[in-house]
């Protein structure tokens, strides 16, 4: 018993020790974080973040340096990306060449403090940090808040004529952790060719922790109908997303369709991808597997009955156009696994994703 005690006061003791060192660590690598900034740094970026635009240094870059004081700024740009500016020079990764290269000059444990530091100078905040804005799937719904436009083609290829269908979607966030949605539908099939749904909705984060790499977002969406076979919709949503590892991340939802005219149209999709980070480069193809169940809520009867869950497949890429990355393709082939009599033979998706806040359309190239 006592030996038991004794074992158990060691493993605390040690455990504070543990602890003491971590939090030293954490104190040190801070201290030198703000040692490097004031030295290197300050003079281009302000001494507290926000550069000085009447510094004659400021203006004869002829480009505004980035405010690391501005919250929405600081948190949605992620700490990766940041190391890869600071490491290899504003032009490598699509930015001024005015933003100097710092690889040669510190070790990667101080540019590790430097970025430690900087992303503490926007303040205290709310914002969801940019770590867990992971890339946008073809099916599964995203987590974090965006200011994006978003082109959505699918094409299915069926019995009778393939069809073809366009959506164009535009997100804004709305303070801290909201998104405000816009989205239309557009259908080409055969001779049809006709608007589908207005969709406008808004989407919330509920829960937001880059420590454990945890996102949790709900969300609802109002289909309009645009033309005189579309039905009024109501369609929530949770999204989450989850860094697994530096190189994998996970992200999932759970959508409910309701059609409000004819219940037999509702149904539940759950959807899952992982995705392969395998670099911190803009420009480079990310794959991704993609895993698709829709439950209808109205089986039907008879030989036609389907399947309670009706399972895709849907391997893909994130293809990086830009040096940024924030311009980019998202393509992908969707496979009914089965059902298949009930369904179509195959889809294909081509998405195109404008991430306007890191920069314009002729940006970063
Ligand atoms: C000679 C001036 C100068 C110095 C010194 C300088 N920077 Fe910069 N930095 C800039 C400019 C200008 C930009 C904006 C580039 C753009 O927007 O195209 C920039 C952009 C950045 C960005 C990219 C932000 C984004 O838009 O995503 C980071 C991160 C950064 N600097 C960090 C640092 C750090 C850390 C140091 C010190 C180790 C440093 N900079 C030193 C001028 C400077």
């Amino acid at each position: 018993m006592d030996r038991i005690k004794l074992l158990l006061a060691a493993a605390l003791l040690a455990g504070g020790f543990i602890r003491m060192s971590y939090a030293d660590e954490a104190a040190t690598q801070m201290a030198r974080g703000a040692e490097i900034y004031a030295q290197s740094c300050a003079a281009c970026h302000g001494p507290s973040g926000g550069p000085d635009p009447d510094s004659p240094l400021v203006q004869s870059l002829g480009v505004m340096p980035a405010n690391f004081s501005d919250a929405l700024f600081n948190s949605r740009e992620p700490a990766s990306t940041w190391k890869m500016v600071i490491t290899h020079g504003g032009a490598a990764m699509g930015f001024s060449d005015k933003m100097p290269a710092f690889g040669d000059a510190f070790p990667e444990q101080d540019i590790d403090a430097v970025l430690v530091y900087i992303k503490t100078l926007g303040g205290e905040h709310d914002y969801p940090d940019g770590e867990l804005n992971l890339f946008l799937p073809v099916r599964t719904k995203k987590a974090f808040p965006e200011d994006e436009w978003v082109w959505k083609q699918r094409y299915t290829g069926q019995d009778g004529d393939n069809a073809w269908k366009n959506t164009l979607e535009y997100e804004f966030r709305v303070g801290e952790r909201g998104q405000g949605i816009v989205e239309v539908t557009h259908e080409v099939e055969g001779d049809d060719s006709e608007f589908g749904h207005f969709e406008p909705g808004f989407k919330y984060v509920l829960m937001h922790d880059r420590g454990t790499g945890f996102i949790l977002t709900g969300a609802a969406q109002v289909g309009v109908p645009l033309n005189s076979d579309a039905n009024w919709e109501f369609l929530p949503y949770l999204a989450f997303g989850k860094i697994l590892s530096p190189n994998w991340v996970l992200q999932g939802s759970g959508r409910l369709k309701f059609d409000l005219e004819d219940s037999d149209g509702s149904s539940a999709e759950l959807a899952g991808i992982a995705h392969w980070v395998h670099t911190d480069w803009g420009r480079a193809v990310f794959p991704a597997l993609e895993l698709v169940a829709e439950v209808p809520f109205e089986r039907g009867s008879g030989p036609d009955r389907k399947d309670a869950l009706q399972w895709s497949v849907l391997p893909q890429a994130r293809i990086g156009l830009n040096k940024r990355g924030n311009i980019a393709l998202n393509a992908g082939v969707e496979l009914p696994v089965n059902d298949r009599d009930d369904r179509y033979d195959w889809r294909a998706y081509v998405y195109f994703i404008w991430d306007f806040a890191d920069g314009g359309l002729f940006d970063g190239w």
